[in-house]
């Protein structure tokens, strides 16, 4: 790609340079001897400072990118959400909903935790929980979804994904948003999808 744009350079550079350096060789007779050699030094050098530049110019950027290159750096999957007894029975907790993070910990009446991911499963767009009438609801498209995550209303074609929810050592609900279980193939019963405390 960089070929492309810089073969054409490089010999402009290089040809206006000898073209100097043939002027001051053939067209001026009586400039002989030392002037007329440290001239053709001179333009000599002029001609490969000038290569080396359009080198520099069609290299250096690429060779910048290469030393350096763009490096994204994602936050951890796993993230720590506090201990069970922060969360009450029959809650749903909007904590961790912006991201990085981007789930609802939801706790039921008899003390079963789960975690949905707050993406609606129609287009992608962040639902609201609402608490009054016990669901989430998308804003762009009018989704609904029970507290379970399950699909009810509106265009989206499945439920909420739930994400692995454990204890961590420390007592600590753990969460890893890279392991997925998803309601419509009945992975909501896998171990990892719920925690019993
Ligand atoms: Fe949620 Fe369309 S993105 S209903």
């Amino acid at each position: 790609m960089y070929a492309v744009y810089c073969l054409p350079l490089i010999l402009i550079f290089t040809c206006r340079s000898r073209g100097i350096r043939h002027r001051t060789e053939y067209g001026t007779p009586t400039k002989l001897g030392a002037e007329v050699v440290s001239r053709r030094k001179f333009f000599k050098f002029l001609g490969w400072g000038n290569f080396t530049a359009a080198l520099g110019l069609c290299f250096g950027p690429g060779l910048v990118r290469y030393l350096y290159p763009r490096v994204l750096f994602e936050p951890s999957s796993i993230f720590k959400a506090g201990f069970p007894a922060e969360y009450p029975p029959g809650s749903v907790s909007e904590k961790f909903k912006k991201e990085p993070f981007g789930v609802w910990i939801v706790r039921k009446e008899d003390g079963e935790f789960y975690a949905l991911l707050t993406i609606c499963t129609h287009l992608g767009c962040t639902p609201r929980w609402l608490g009054s009438e016990n669901k989430f609801k998308c804003p762009c498209h009018g989704s609904g979804f029970d507290r379970d995550g399950i699909n009810y209303e509106g265009p989206a074609p499945r439920p909420l994904e739930r994400v692995k929810i454990t204890l961590a050592e420390d007592g600590q609900i753990e969460i890893d948003k890279s392991v997925k279980f998803l309601g419509e193939k009945d992975q909501w019963g896998d171990l990892g999808a719920f925690l019993k405390v």
